[in-house]
């Protein structure tokens, strides 16, 4: 009799590089549990063959439904969580309210562990499990106009080495995924979270809002070194299926470079770079 097929959480699937991934793991074999916020999204993820689950990472109830649910189908095991799903909070730091710095962390940062730590006693008592964290370029340094998102991204990096040293020897293997500019519907996400939440008549950073709502505006793929969620499928797929994981993926140019420029460039010249590459 053949093994079952491994299995696999994923957050964010709607859209983006959960839907991407979604795809390219179930084509890999993987029993994928394809999870979305929104009923009409969970729809349509079981319309094409999914196992699909409503999960809200800004809700613990979603949360708990949804890993018991994967549970029950399971006999009481999970293979893999991918924790992909997140937005980013447009603004300048002296623009966001505890309320709007409160919700991105929520999202980004408390549902993901929430939801981790609701599946690593799964993982610990079958012995193993691997868990894939979907940070950032912006994980690894700092631009303008994102401090919201850096915080939880830099927050996501720090916690995520803490836990890697707090399950070594459980069998449990930790990675994270630093993506540069790919193609997803981040950026109109971003804009749609900056129009709710920023004020920006009331800021002295309106008219850099003005060019800001224009980047958002674009389309992802219209950036230099932009890669498509593939990239992103490539490194997940190494970090769950590979004998040997590596801690951290660098995912485009960008990342791999300012990985190594943050280490090498004196503070003043890295913060200019990053003003520029962040107003670009
Ligand atoms: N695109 C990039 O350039 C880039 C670069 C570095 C890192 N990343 C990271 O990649 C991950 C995926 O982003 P993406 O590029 O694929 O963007 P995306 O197309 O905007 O997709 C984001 C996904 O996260 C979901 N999500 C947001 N808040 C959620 C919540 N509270 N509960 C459950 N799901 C939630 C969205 O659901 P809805 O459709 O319901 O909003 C959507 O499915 C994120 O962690 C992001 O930080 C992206």
């Amino acid at each position: 009799m053949s093994a079952p097929p491994r299995s696999v959480l994923i957050t964010g699937c709607s859209t983006g590089i959960g839907r991407c991934c979604a795809e390219g793991l179930r084509g890999r074999g993987w029993r994928v549990f394809a999870t979305a916020r929104r009923a009409d999204d969970v729809a349509a993820l079981a319309s094409q063959g999914f196992e699909a689950l409503q999960l809200d990472l800004d809700a613990s109830d979603s949360i708990q439904a949804a890993v018991d649910d994967v549970l029950a189908r399971t006999d009481g095991t999970l293979d893999a969580l991918f924790n992909n799903g997140a937005y980013g909070q447009a603004g300048a730091v002296e623009d966001l309210s505890r309320d709007a710095l409160r919700a991105q962390f929520e999202s980004n940062l408390f549902g993901w562990v929430e939801l981790t730590n609701r599946v690593l006693p799964v993982m610990r008592a079958q012995g193993h499990g691997r868990v894939v964290m979907n940070s950032s370029v912006l994980g690894l340094v700092a631009m303008p106009w994102r401090g919201a998102y850096n915080a939880t991204k830099f927050a996501l990096e720090g916690l995520t080495d803490t836990l890697r040293q707090e399950l070594a020897g459980s069998g449990i293997h930790i990675a994270l995924v630093e993506p540069g500019p790919i193609e997803s519907r981040f950026r109109a996400n971003a804009l749609a979270a900056f129009e709710r939440w920023i004020d920006a008549d009331a800021s002295v950073h309106r008219a850099r809002y003005t060019r800001m709502r224009r980047r958002l505006e674009t389309a992802e793929s219209t950036t230099p070194f932009t890669l498509p969620p593939e990239a992103v499928l490539e490194a997940v797929v190494h970090a769950l299926e590979s004998p040997r994981p590596r801690r951290r993926y660098a995912v485009t140019l960008p990342t791999r470079l300012f990985a190594v420029l943050r280490r090498l460039l004196p503070a003043a010249l890295l913060d200019r770079l990053l003003v520029r590459a962040g107003n670009s």
